[in-house]
């Protein structure tokens, strides 16, 4: 079908994207059309324009947070039919391999090709100028349709509105299932979340979900700080300094049980930083990313190793989409999860650039395109 898209041409030059006719073919096996109903604006995306994470082949059609309904299905599909509503997940998860057989669906065999540039079996599904064009995530949220593979769509009841749902194709799990999982937040404990847009807020919410006292958001964006005391932040600070004084008072100067990092670029010092707000015996979780290619950290090892403090990384919050989500979606339809707060502004797929812009303004906690 011929339809628009978001492209990247020149990947890691900042160009921004290139809204454009592309041209998407019928679904495979194992796979299905979906119409999608919104597209969140994540860092992740951005990382590819400025270079962050390198990509060795172009174009790029961007956008792994989206939500719709199914349009048509491939061959032999039966998880899924037209009408049904699903997440996409930004992460596939086979259910097969080792991993997702051990629980540990973020890690999934196939979830290490998102970034190849072609479908799980080796070719394209998305074309322009004559080109095979490569999807961010498998997917290409930034596009009216997607042609998903099976093991990256999630359904979701019909009265769960798709705008919201879109969010709980990345940011959402990533921020929440950083804290509830990656973390493990205990009953009680003090949590600082360095980092509170569209990934870090989430994991305000987990937290809070998971009966922390104390939740302790830093940003250096007044907007986001004022924000998280909404989703469940007890105290805010705005810088390092500031939040180890913040710390420190609420602790008595023994430092935070939980330490989650969801700052959109995390550079290698951060990580000294972040270790020093961590109470012996806690956790310092690892969600935001850094460029690909950083191999210098400051970090004082050895207080590290005497205070047996934990340093996790946490892809997609280490959740499980096929359970997770649906979770998400039922939480959000008792009111226990905050997802319309978290949608600042809706934009049209050809304001795309400007929706960007604002994300590195600090003015929206996630940003979303709306497509009709
Ligand atoms: N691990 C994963 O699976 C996963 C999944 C999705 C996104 N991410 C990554 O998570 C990060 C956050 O993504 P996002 O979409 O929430 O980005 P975002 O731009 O919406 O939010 C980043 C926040 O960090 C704040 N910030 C910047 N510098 C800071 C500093 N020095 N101290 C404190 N706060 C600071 C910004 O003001 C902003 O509010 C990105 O690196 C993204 O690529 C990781
Ligand atoms: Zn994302
Ligand atoms: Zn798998």
């Amino acid at each position: 079908m011929k339809t628009r898209g978001a492209l990247l041409w020149e990947p890691g030059t900042r160009s921004g994207w290139s809204v454009e006719d592309i041209e998407i073919d019928p679904p495979k096996e194992h796979e299905a059309l979906i119409k999608l109903a919104a597209s969140g604006i994540c860092h992740s995306d951005d990382h590819i324009d400025t270079g962050d994470i390198p990509l060795p082949w172009a174009p790029l059609l961007g956008g792994h947070e989206g939500a719709g309904v199914v349009e048509e299905v491939g061959p032999g599909v039966t998880y899924v039919k037209p009408g049904d509503h699903v997440v996409l997940s930004f992460l596939p998860s086979c259910g097969r391999c080792a991993m997702c057989v051990k629980g540990k669906g973020s890690l999934c065999e196939l979830a290490a090709g998102v970034l190849s540039g072609v479908a799980p079996d080796g070719t394209h599904r998305v074309h322009a100028r004559g080109k095979g064009v490569g999807c961010m995530s498998y997917l290409g949220t930034f596009s009216p349709y997607v042609c998903a593979p099976l093991d990256a769509v999630v359904k979701i009841p019909d009265d769960m509105p798709l705008d919201k749902a879109a969010l709980i194709g990345c940011g959402v799990p990533t921020g929440w299932g950083s804290a509830v999982y990656a973390a493990e937040i205990q009953l009680g404990d003090t949590v600082v979340v360095v980092g509170t847009g569209g990934v870090g807020m989430n994991a305000v919410q987990g937290a809070r979900l998971k009966g922390a006292r104390n939740i302790v958001a830093v940003d250096p964006v007044a907007f986001k700080r004022e924000k998280a005391m909404e989703f469940g932040a007890t105290h805010s600070a705005s810088d390092w300094a500031e939040a180890r004084e913040v710390v420190d008072g609420l602790t008595n100067g023994q430092g935070a049980e939980r330490v989650i990092l969801t700052v959109g670029v995390v550079e290698g010092d951060m990580l000294e930083e972040a270790q020093q707000l961590v109470t012996r015996g806690g956790v310092l979780v690892l969600t935001g990313v850094s460029p690909a290619l950083q191999r210098e950290v400051k970090l004082d090892i050895f207080t590290v190793v005497l205070s047996g403090k934990r340093i996790q990384g946490s892809l997609y919050g280490t959740t499980n989409a096929r359970t997770d989500v649906p979770l998400l979606a039922d939480l959000y339809l008792r009111g226990e999860l905050k997802l319309d707060e978290l949608i600042t502004r809706t934009y049209a797929l050809d304001d795309i650039n400007q929706a960007f812009r604002d994300m590195h303004d600090g003015k929206n906690v996630r940003g979303v395109i709306i497509y009709d």
